[in-house]
Parts: C-alpha cells; structure tokens; sequence
C-alpha cells in the first residue's frame, strides 16, 4: 500500500481520519504493550477503528489465543477485512459500526470488557463531524460525563471510550496526533485520565510517523495496573522503534506552566530550573498590553480588493487599508508607509467599509454587492448575523501588531502605517506607562521566544500558533529603550535579514545585562530554545511551502 496521498486523499482524510497506521509502527506497539499487559487465559482485544487491519495482522501473530473485536464505521473496509483474513488462527467479531454509538451501552452500565484496547483513531476536527457523529458525541458526553466542549476532535472522544471500557488491568495504546500535548482539551484530558490510569507513557519521535501527512503523531500507553506510578514522555528516534528511550516524568500542577512542562523532555534539568527561576520572577505581557484578534470579514476574497479594483469601482470612500498575513515580507520589526506602498501595487489591502444601507449606495458598490450575493456570500453564517450583511464590524487599529502564526519565529511589529489588520494578528493595545516600542524591543529575546515555543502550539508542518491568551502570558522582561538604543534595534533587524540567531544576538545581550544573568545561564536559554524550536521545525517544509508562511 502507498503512503504518498492525493490532494483528493486529503480532502476525504479530513471528514473520515482515514490514514492508515505504516505496518512497522503497527508492529512496534504491539511488541511494546505485549510485553507489559498482565498474563491471561484469554484476552480480550478491541480495535475501534480498524481500517485496513494494520493492528490486526500484527495482533494476531502475536497474541494466538485471544479473542478480537474490530469496530469501524466504513462498511467497504470491514467488507475487504471479513475478504482479506478469510481464515483468522483467532476468532475475531467485525463490527461496522461508529465505535463512539458502540461504545455508550458499556459506558451506561460500566462494563468493562477489553483488556487491551489498541489502534489509530480518526483525527476529525469538530467543524467536519456529520450530524450523526455530533448527536453521539452530544449522549456520549451526558453518558461519559466528559464535557462536550472539550471534544473538539474525534481522537479526544475516542481516548476517554478506550478509558472507560477497558478493564481495571488493562492497558489502552493509541496512536493521537501531536496536539495531545499542545491544545487545551489535549492537556484536559490527560489530566482526567492521569486519574483514571496508573501510569500513561507518551511517546514522542524525532522523526515523522506519517511522512506525507502534516499532522505529527504520538503514541499514548495508559495501563491500569502497573508498579510504577506517573506521566511519562518517552523520547525516541522514531515511532518503529520503542526502545531506548529518553523518559522523562511530567508534572502537571508545575508552577512554570504546562507549556514548558510538556517540552521539558528536551531541555537539560538545569535549564529546566534556570527557566522555571525566571518564569516566576518575570512579568508576562498581559502587565504591559493587551491583545485581540483583527478584524473577520468571512469572505476576504470579496471584502478584500486591490488598489486598481478600488479606482475602477471608484469606491475610495468606501475602503480602508488592511494588512493580511501572507502580504507581510518585511524582515522589519515595523510596518511602515512605504512598506503598505510597496503591497498596494499588487495585492489585495483595502477592505470594504460600509455603514451605510444598500439603497442610498453608489451604483457600482450595488452591483458589486450583487455579485457577492450572486457567490452567496449573504448567506455564510458570519455574514447572515450582520444587520447588513456587507457591513462588516471594524476591529479599531492599534499601535502594534502580533502574528497568530509564524514558522521561522515569532513577531512583533509596530502599526508606523496605521493600517487595519485581519483575525490573522493581534492587535497590541498598550497599557499606561509603557510604549509599543519597548514592548516589541523587548520581545525579540531567547527567553520570550522560548516561552512562545512551549506555551503555543505546533501543526505537523510545525507552524506555530499562540492564542491571544498564551501571546499574553508569556514573560517579558521590560526595558523602555532610548532614542539612541531602538535606532540600533531597527539597524540590527534589518541587518539581519530574518537570521533569528542575529536578531537574538541583540536582544540576549541586553536581556543578559538587564537580568544579571551568567554567560553560562545565558547559553542555556540560548541552546533551551535553540532545542525546542528545533523540534517544532523538524519537519515543516512541505506545509511552508503550501501555505506561503514565512
Ligand atoms: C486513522 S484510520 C486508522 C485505521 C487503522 N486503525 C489502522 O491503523 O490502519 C481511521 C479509521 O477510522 C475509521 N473511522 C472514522 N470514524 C469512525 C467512527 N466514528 N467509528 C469507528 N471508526 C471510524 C475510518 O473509517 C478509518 O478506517
């Protein structure tokens, strides 16, 4: 079977999870779980979400004598699975079936049948659930008792089922993606299941599990019955082999944050400690702005026009300029008048700006709103809530900006242009006493960096993604600099050119001096960053590529 997916492969992927666990990672965690799931006569072993039978071949050489339920929703894959193992050494029972439905009976009278419960569920996010799956979800969250709003993605309903049927000696092994570790309800629920397991093991791999997929997997092992007691990261080379990992134990309750506490597996304990040392002496950004996403059109390629499209309507009065992520290219901390100059001449950065009602507008501004309805842009549910449905509510300009995503790092930039920005930035609003200017002066450091390495989130192309919240919880050491000192904070970014390591060579040494830190304990933050950002960039080029971030 090939593993390299058609852009149609990812499109169906999306709405069914369906890619298939490679059959040496198979093998790799039913070795692991063979060895330490507890001795009986004859064990009862669930996959719930089959598919091609991955687990199953390796399963069944494995465990000879034991009894099998295979559970999936795709009755075609069932059907070539019933074809495939026409004669099974173990009796196993197909079932075609959503394995959440499945799985509400059991739940309801805490039935417990599995002692191992293994597989590669589907990763669906809540916005692609069928109506089906989200009425399950809505009795499975009455039934489980898991609240619905921390089921965002179909892999999160499938690990607390697996919890909850498994036995009180069993063990559950899922492969989930990477998100487990970053999201919000990903660290809920781990939370609730350190709980309900005595010992969870995730593990983690330097190299990628689907390599032609962008979303990057872990391994979760939670056993019931174990001597041992705790969360464990395990850090391999890669998901085929399980050996020899790098353990480290989490802390869930640490002061420091889950954000660095789920990357601690890649620093050095005494960086660990410098880290956690400053985390708690430090302000976070919150103390000195706040934040809040730009401005949601719901149809950019309509409300969004260039320059020329403006002047051939002849709808100045009717547009203001705005900023869109991918139009950005400065390397500068600063987004001036020339720079919106140079992005006019070719992109689309005047959003339409209408308080008016339609009847009182020129001729061509209706025509134009006509074809959008003709698009049926009126009917989008952002749009539908407007009063007019082309008004689109204006997000108030700020002196700063922040990117939600970045790849190579993180910025903060100064609005010099005044423009207007989409939900894809933040806008920094300042607090009194300080300035935009020595907020973004002091942003550009290995100890903030650092932070927005473990306190954002990661995609399997390893875009980084800070919600406003962790944007603002992230320490800052504050220095208001002169006149003089932002003069060469410009100079040293624009020398840079996006070398990050340059643009850290200025603020560390400042952010040394400021904090009375040795060149040992600046090194180690330096190195502490160098290494997770290293992580999250392993392997991202091929969504870089497709979506133009930079
Ligand atoms: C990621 S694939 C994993 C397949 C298989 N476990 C393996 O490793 O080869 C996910 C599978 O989940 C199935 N699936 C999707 N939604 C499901 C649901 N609600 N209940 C059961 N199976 C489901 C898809 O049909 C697909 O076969």
């Amino acid at each position: 079977m090939s593993f390299v997916q058609s852009m149609d492969d990812f499109a169906k992927i999306r709405f069914t999870g369906a890619v298939y666990t490679p059959p040496v990672i198979a093998e790799a965690l039913v070795a692991f779980v063979k060895d330490i799931i507890p001795e009986k006569n004859k064990l009862q072993i669930l996959e719930p979400s089959v598919g091609d039978g991955a687990f199953l071949d390796e399963l069944t050489l494995s465990f000879t004598k034991d009894q099998f339920t295979v559970v999936d929703i795709d009755s075609a894959a069932i059907k070539e699975l019933i074809h495939r193992i026409k004669q099974p050494s173990n009796p196993v029972s197909f079932i075609t079936k959503d394995f959440i439905e499945y799985s509400l009976p059991y739940i309801k009278n805490d039935t417990r049948p599995f002692d191992l419960i293994i597989g590669n569920p589907p990763f669906i996010r809540r916005h692609n659930f069928s109506d089906d799956f989200k009425e399950t979800l809505d009795d499975f969250s009455k039934v489980s008792k898991y609240p619905l709003k921390d089921l965002k993605n179909s892999w999160a309903a499938f690990l607390v089922a697996s919890a909850r049927l498994v036995s009180n000696t069993g063990v559950v092994a899922l492969i989930l993606p990477y998100e487990l570790m970053t999201v919000d309800y990903g660290q809920k629920v781990l939370q609730t299941l350190a709980d309900e397991f005595i010992r969870i093991d995730i593990f983690v791999s330097n190299n990628k599990a689907f390599p032609d997929i962008d979303q990057d997997a872990v391994i979760f092992v939670g056993q019931k019955n174990c001597v041992t007691r705790g969360l464990y990261i395990k850090h391999v080379e890669s998901l085929f082999d399980l050996t020899s990992p790098h353990i480290y134990k989490l802390d869930l309750d640490s002061q420091a944050g889950r954000g660095l506490e789920f990357n601690a597996f890649l620093l050095p304990k005494l960086t660990l400690n410098l880290l956690r040392e400053l985390r708690g002496n430090c302000y976070t950004i919150e103390h000195y702005a706040g934040s809040a996403p730009g401005i949601v059109s719901a149809a950019n390629e309509f409300f969004i026009l260039k320059k020329s499209e403006v002047e051939a309507l002849g709808i100045e009065n009717y547009v203001i300029p705005i900023l869109k992520k991918g139009s950005f290219a400065s390397y500068k901390p600063i987004f001036s008048s020339e720079d919106f100059s140079e992005i006019e001449k070719k992109e689309p950065c005047f959003l339409l700006n209408i308080k008016d009602d339609f009847a009182t507008l020129d001729k061509n501004l209706q025509n134009y709103i006509r074809e959008g309805e003709l698009k049926e842009l009126h009917l989008r549910y952002k749009c539908r809530n407007r009063r007019n449905w082309f008004s689109v509510p204006i997000v108030p300009r700020e002196l700063g900006f922040f990117f939600k995503r970045s790849h190579s790092f993180p910025r903060v930039c100064l609005n010099e242009a005044e423009i207007y920005l989409t939900d894809t930035s933040y806008g920094l609003r300042i607090k009194n006493g300080f300035s935009i200017k020595g907020l973004c002066y002091s942003f550009y450091n290995s100890l903030t960096l650092l932070f927005a390495e473990t306190n954002g989130r990661f995609y399997g192309g390893g875009v980084l993604e800070l919600s406003p919240t962790e944007f603002r919880g992230l320490p800052l050491v504050y220095h208001e600099p002169t006149l003089d000192e932002f003069t060469k904070f410009l100079l040293a970014h624009e020398l840079a050119r996006g070398d990050v390591e340059k643009i850290l060579d200025f603020g560390d040494q400042w952010l040394q001096q400021k904090l009375k830190l040795s060149d040992e304990q600046m090194v180690m933050i330096r190195q502490g960053l160098t290494s997770v950002r290293n992580h999250r960039m392993r392997h991202g080029r091929r969504r870089f590529l497709i979506e133009g971030i930079v």
